[in-house]
């Protein structure tokens, strides 16, 4: 096997002249010899004006890069995409996998014999893991982390569980004057990811328990001296397993890894959005993720985690109570304590050093948990056949078994223009319901699952109700949300079918979600709908069209069908 500058050479018919020709041009950047025969360690820059959750990049690659030289590797750093969630349009979420693909075909193009793999906002990790385990390179992910808290008028905040709270409050009329803007500067402090258990927290936290990021690389403040401290450790290590050539990504992403990683989602009070990510990502490592087998460890591992949404706290207070390894320990029993990790160790030697903090609040012991199930519920149903999620810590607990009359919404769009509408015809106990929101309705299956509860009846005072739809949800919302529902109304999944004033039944307990209409009107709704044109034309060049034609449902992580593993 090829190595160094040998590896991947450019194609000129002669494999001499194309090394001689590649040393020639990046001696123009000053290297030597000497420099050139070390293992090459790749290092993604994410970072992006547009993208302040990356925003401390560039003091991450740098300590980066002073790992790796301390080690004796030549760091090379290289541009990929960068997505930030408020900066994307329509969604992050369509350009995941467009951000995944890039990455892939640049660690294939490029030499280098490990990756650091930095990346942090909420696609970007699942994107650059899913480019990884294609190419299946020895990577090792550095999250950016997260923000540092924010206060205002004497209590914590910060991004985004309180934006959502600060802003339904603001709807509802009940801020004083100015306090909204106010609250806007305060919400996001400094650089880094959303510091509640968001989806980026979740996807760093997961990628900590895969073993495919250092014990503690979860959690560290961005600004933080460990944060750049992990960074450094992260380029000494990526040398190490340069020599060695493992562990590569199939390693250390396995079933018994994938089910660390379902345990650890359910007890974090982990975003919906960590389903979907760790489906495409196991997926592209030719290891699949059993929605049955996560609601089943959601009845078994009770939240332990005091972090909003679900709780209390924010990721740095986390950290200082001991982090991810110090969680785990109280998982133990759960876990498969002999996976190996991209240190060196195992996920058992790990938990074996985690530290105990005396007094701290954030840990709940195994035995005295924040909630007595974990934070998602999958249901199935004659809703969603192929299944729907629901974040059931951060729901009402009075309205997890209910029926309600359904007020539905045919997209995105419809919902914007009519939920605040004061003729809109919908009372407290109603359902709503949003479709054409999926992976190929919006497209791109927008977080759209959040609904706003109607005007009027936020000024009345109604907190949450029942929302029901094929879209996703951020994972720093709350509220009694069902999300994902598959197949999708685009693909005439039955949510296509639903009619304003069908009664549905949410029943979180039994793991159902129905609408009470019977098989032979379902059925000759359905006739009605085929005959119907799609809800949205294929478009007609592009991304999107190639997006339309290839985007699979959130049951197989929303993965384009060609870039899944093949055996
Ligand atoms: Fe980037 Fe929340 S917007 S992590």
């Amino acid at each position: 096997m090829t190595t160094g500058l040998r590896s991947g050479l450019t194609q000129y018919g002669d494999a001499e002249f194309s090394l001689f020709l590649r040393k020639a041009f990046i001696k123009a950047m000053g290297y030597t010899d000497e420099a050139l025969t070390r293992p090459i360690i790749g290092i993604t820059n994410t970072a992006s004006d547009y993208n302040p959750c990356h925003g401390n990049v560039p003091d991450l690659i740098e300590a980066a890069k002073r790992g790796v030289m301390l080690a004796g590797g030549l760091p090379m750093v290289f541009p990929t995409l960068s997505i930030h969630e408020s900066f994307a349009f329509p969604t992050s979420m369509y350009l995941r996998n467009l951000m995944a693909m890039e990455t892939e075909e640049m660690l294939r193009a490029q030499p280098m014999d490990a990756v650091v793999l930095i990346a942090g906002c909420d696609k970007t990790i699942p994107a650059q893991v899913m480019a990884a385990a294609s190419v299946d390179l020895p990577s090792i992910v550095v999250p950016t982390g997260p923000m540092s808290v924010g206060h205002h008028r004497g209590e914590m905040l910060g991004a985004c569980t309180d934006c959502r709270r600060f802003w339904a409050a603001h709807r509802a009329g009940t801020l004083a004057e100015g306090e909204i803007e106010a609250v806007n500067e305060r919400l996001a402090p400094s650089v880094g990811t959303c510091m509640v258990m968001g989806t980026a927290s979740t996807m760093a936290c997961l990628v900590e328990a895969l073993g495919l990021a250092l014990p503690g690389a979860a959690s560290a403040t961005a600004t933080s001296a460990d944060r750049k401290r992990i960074a450094e450790a992260s380029g000494a290590r990526a040398v190490a397993i340069a020599k060695a050539r493992h562990p590569k990504v199939g390693a250390l992403l396995t079933d018994k890894s994938l089910h660390n990683a379902l345990v650890v989602l359910q007890a974090i009070g982990g975003s919906t959005n960590g389903v979907i990510h760790l489906t495409a990502m196991a997926g592209r490592a030719g290891v699949t993720l059993d929605l049955a087998t996560l609601d089943r460890l959601g009845r078994e591992v009770p939240v332990l985690l005091n972090l909003k949404p679900s709780g209390a706290y924010y990721m740095e207070h986390f950290h200082h109570a001991g982090g991810l390894p110090r969680l785990m320990r109280e998982l133990a029993d759960n876990l498969h304590l002999d996976c190996p990790n991209v240190a060196g160790t195992t996920l058992g030697e790990v938990i074996g050093k985690a530290e105990d903090v005396p007094g701290q609040g954030v840990i709940f012991a195994r035995d005295k948990p924040l909630k007595s199930t974990g934070a998602l519920a999958v249901l199935l149903g004659n809703l969603a056949p192929r299944g729907a999620v629901i974040k059931q810590s951060a729901a009402s607990k009075d309205l997890m078994s209910c029926s309600g009359r359904a007020v539905v919404f045919d997209s995105v769009e419809d919902m914007a223009q009519r939920i605040d509408d004061p003729a809109l015809d919908v009372m407290e106990g109603d359902i709503l319901v949003l479709r054409h929101a999926g992976p190929k309705g919006a497209p791109g299956m927008p977080e759209a699952g959040y609904m706003p509860i109607p005007l009027k009846l936020a000024k009345a005072g109604v907190k949450d109700m029942v929302r029901i739809s094929d879209a996703r949800m951020s994972g720093t919302a709350f509220g009694t949300i069902v999300l994902h529902i598959t197949p999708e109304a685009a693909e005439g999944g039955p949510l296509a079918l639903v009619e304003s004033g069908d009664v549905i039944r949410l029943d979180v307990p039994g793991r159902r979600i129905d609408v009470q209409v019977d098989e032979n009107e379902m059925a000759r709704r359905l006739a009605t709908w085929k005959k119907k044109p799609p809800h949205r034309p294929l478009p007609a060049r592009g991304y999107a069209r190639l997006f339309a034609r290839h985007i699979t449902q959130a049951d197989e992580g929303c993965d384009f069908d060609f870039l899944m593993h093949k055996d």
